[in-house]
């Protein structure tokens, strides 16, 4: 029995942890969910978004899958997702980017793999204002970060028999922060055995729409895997399936790569597959692989039978709808 830390989350956390839990239930994977709220459900009661309790609970299990939670675009509380990467030094964020046969998408055959640095960069929030008039946001690249995170992309890909790993950065211009990611990345690629090469972040947006099947494992720091995961996304039908793992040296948080989505909250037709597939990513990571394939065998069947898809693919079935089909099949 492994007891995991379950936060629920905003919007759409709720419907698709939900969804989730029932989904790795019948898998026959045996978890105690240990839930705490974050986010708005607390945020008046503990004036924070992020209460003690819910890092302690994080800390005390190792494991937890969270829900979206909701972050106020230009003001309020500092997003939650980056507060606990930091508190809990979760520095990777991994993120697979598959498609799977019968969701229509722009590519049939992608299969890629973000790592994200997940600690610095322009996320550690350090900004101040000038006056009325100007504002700063101070970029942190440091060299063990950029240590850790090359050698996990390196170690991922010898560990998975990937076959390439690229940096991607934009040290052209900024000479100091991103060259100092590229020098390491490079310094890093000796030690490996691995094929890889590095590339511009600007060009590589344009190379991952054009011709995705040229990339494998990425690796770069924070706000370029944020963007590009999302694009990534967009090449194999949406944010509704994208899973994601934040990973620290001996805690995990895995989270789907969307977020809380309020503009369809409660209406029962969010698709849970995103959840589900970082649900997959949990039970592996926990050694429970045999319910982690039952999960991937029965989506992969759900999309090739096509019956049962939520709106963002082109169905009309509910979120219960589709769960339902996940554990008919598993
Ligand atoms: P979003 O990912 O919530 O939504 C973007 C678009 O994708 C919307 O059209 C939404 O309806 C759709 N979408 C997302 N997930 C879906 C799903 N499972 N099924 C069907 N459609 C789905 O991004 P947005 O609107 O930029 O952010 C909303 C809130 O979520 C913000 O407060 C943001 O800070 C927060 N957020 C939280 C994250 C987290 O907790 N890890 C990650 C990203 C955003």
């Amino acid at each position: 029995m492994h007891t995991v830390t379950l936060i629920p989350g905003d919007g759409i956390g709720p419907e698709v942890t939900n969804a989730m839990v029932k989904v790795v239930e019948a898998s026959g994977a045996k978890i105690n969910w240990e839930k705490v709220q974050a986010g708005e459900a607390v945020i008046e009661k503990y004036n924070t978004a992020i209460p003690d309790y819910v890092i302690d609970s994080i800390k005390k299990n190792k494991v937890a899958i969270k829900g979206p939670i909701t972050t106020p675009v230009g003001k309020g509380f500092k997003s939650v997702n980056v507060t606990l990467r930091q508190k809990l030094d979760l520095y990777v964020n991994l993120r697979p980017i598959k498609s799977f046969k019968g969701i229509k998408s722009r590519y049939e055959d992608v299969d890629l793999v973000i790592v994200r640095e997940n600690t610095e960069d322009l996320y550690a929030g350090i900004e101040h204002k000038i006056g009325d008039y100007a504002a700063e946001s101070i970029k942190i690249i440091t060299k063990p970060a950029c240590e850790r995170i090359c050698k996990f992309a390196f170690d991922y890909a010898k560990d998975n028999n990937r076959k390439k790993v690229t940096g991607v950065h934009k040290a052209n211009i900024m000479k100091l922060s991103d060259g100092l990611f590229l020098n390491t990345f490079r310094e890093v690629a000796k030690d490996y055995n691995i094929e890889s090469d590095d590339l511009i972040v600007d060009a590589a947006a344009m190379n991952l729409v054009l011709n995705p099947e040229n990339y494998d494992v990425m690796v770069m720091p924070n706000l370029y895997g944020d963007i590009l995961s999302d694009l990534c996304s967009g090449l194999v039908g949406g944010l509704g399936i994208i899973p994601g793992a934040n990973i620290g040296k001996d805690v995990a948080v895995f989270e789907a790569v969307h977020g809380s989505a309020p503009q369809i909250a409660g209406q029962n037709i969010a698709n849970p597959t995103a959840i589900i597939q970082s649900a997959v990513m949990m039970l592996k990571y926990l050694g429970e692989v045999d319910a982690a394939k039952k999960i991937e065998k029965a989506l992969e069947e759900v999309f090739l039978k096509g019956e049962k898809l939520t709106v963002d693919l082109g169905g009309n079935s509910t979120t219960e709808e589709f769960t339902d089909e996940i554990i008919k099949y598993i």
